[in-house]
């Protein structure tokens, strides 16, 4: 360990200085300050007298959430040989995991290229290129698989430029869901014995990992996956989204359908509605998933029993919604402004009864894929 002296040009005495450096470790490293995230308690005003839950802010990361699994999957690439010493890195992302990528290629040395839509906010945009990224916007969605499978195939044809690139390949790599072991160690030391669990789902890993080892410590665990209405991932048709971060247009291999006890498809209204009054009275805000984790855990928080501790993890901070979930005239524009957050969700027994349009929960969760085989089978 090495410990650094200030220098002879300063001077030696001057009263209350320091003349010692702390040393320098790992942990002062950007990569160093991921983890370790704080814990908020969200009770009243939001929630009704002596109810509430546990917030897990990994907002406080540098980039957000996705910081963890970004680092874990370029560091397992590199253990394994496949990512080789300065070779690029070439992923499809909204938003949360470049940041994530970014942070990896500084801290590791690869050039980061990514690849992303019209959708992305521009504010994330430029964080992406001030951080060192290339950012690629694919123009057309995709006939059928909208803007996801769009971003998809402009991965592949980067990736057929350059053979010696890596592609973390989030939505299928189980690495991401490896990498959030130690987010639920950190809830286990935070908060000790956890009844429910409430996640955002968008590739689906921090809910497979978190859920996955939260369960070794307290089997009697329920999570509850939160999605956008108009995402495919629950057996929903496809339709317009706005929210960025949770959903998708198609299904990635890494959600975890076994490990849900319920499922809610939040609309972006309901999330703008709770987003908002979550930012004046507790100064707690993200962005889209924010919003919409944050609407089912105060549900939760009235309709479990009160003995029950309700743990849910907000995936980032506010800073890149200040153009959307913050921005009357684009709320405006979209029609998700002015509205009261709602109290309760509408109810459906299976997610092919209808296309749920507002905030509705399903306590039976199927993987789509299942079904599809199975109708498919039945036509032959
Ligand atoms: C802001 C935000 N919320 C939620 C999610 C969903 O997380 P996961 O991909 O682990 O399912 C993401 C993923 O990118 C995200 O960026």
């Amino acid at each position: 360990m090495s410990t650094h002296t200030l220098g002879a040009a300063m001077p030696a005495t001057s009263p209350g200085r320091l003349l010692t450096l702390p040393p320098t470790l790992p942990q002062h490293t950007p990569a160093g300050v991921v983890g370790n995230t704080p814990m908020l308690w969200i009770g009243e005003p939001f929630c009704d007298t002596r109810q509430g839950f546990w917030a897990k802010l990994e907002g406080h990361n540098p980039g957000g959430i996705k910081d963890r699994t970004a680092l874990y999957m370029v560091e397992r690439a590199r253990e394994r040989g496949r990512l080789a010493p300065g070779a690029a890195i070439v992923e499809s992302t909204s938003g949360t995991l470049g940041l994530g990528l970014a942070l990896a290629g500084i801290t590791h040395g690869h050039p980061v290229r990514l690849v992303t839509d019209p959708g992305m906010e521009p504010l994330m945009a430029r964080l992406l290129a001030a951080h060192g990224a290339e950012v690629h916007t694919v123009t057309e969605p995709h006939p059928t698989g909208g803007w996801q499978q769009a971003r998809r195939d402009r991965v592949a044809e980067l990736l057929a430029d350059d053979p010696a690139a890596f592609c973390p390949d989030q939505y299928n790599n189980p690495d991401n869901v490896a990498a959030y072991g130690p987010l639920a160690h950190e809830l286990i030391a935070q908060v000790g014995r956890i009844d429910v669990l409430v996640v955002a789902v968008g590739t689906g890993g921090h809910s497979a990992g978190v859920a996955r080892v939260l369960r070794t410590f307290c089997p009697h665990l329920r999570v509850i996956g939160v999605d956008t209405t108009g995402s495919t991932i629950f057996g929903q048709p496809a339709g317009t989204r706005i929210m960025r971060g949770l959903g998708s247009s198609i299904h990635p291999r890494n959600v975890d359908y076994g490990a849900f006890d319920e499922v809610h498809w939040v609309d972006p209204a309901q999330a703008v509605a709770t987003c908002r009054v979550l930012a004046s009275s507790h100064y707690a805000t993200g962005g889209w998933s924010v919003g919409a984790v944050a609407t089912v855990a105060r549900w939760l928080s009235r309709t479990r029993p009160a003995t029950e501790r309700i743990v849910a993890v907000f995936p980032d901070g506010p800073h890149r919604y200040f153009d959307t979930v913050f921005n009357d005239d684009y709320c405006g524009e979209h029609g998700v402004l002015g509205r009261a957050p709602l109290d309760e969700p509408d109810e459906i027994g299976d997610t092919r009864d209808r296309t749920v349009t507002r905030w509705t929960r399903c306590a039976r969760v199927v993987d789509p894929r299942a079904f599809a085989a199975s109708a498919e089978e039945a036509r032959r």
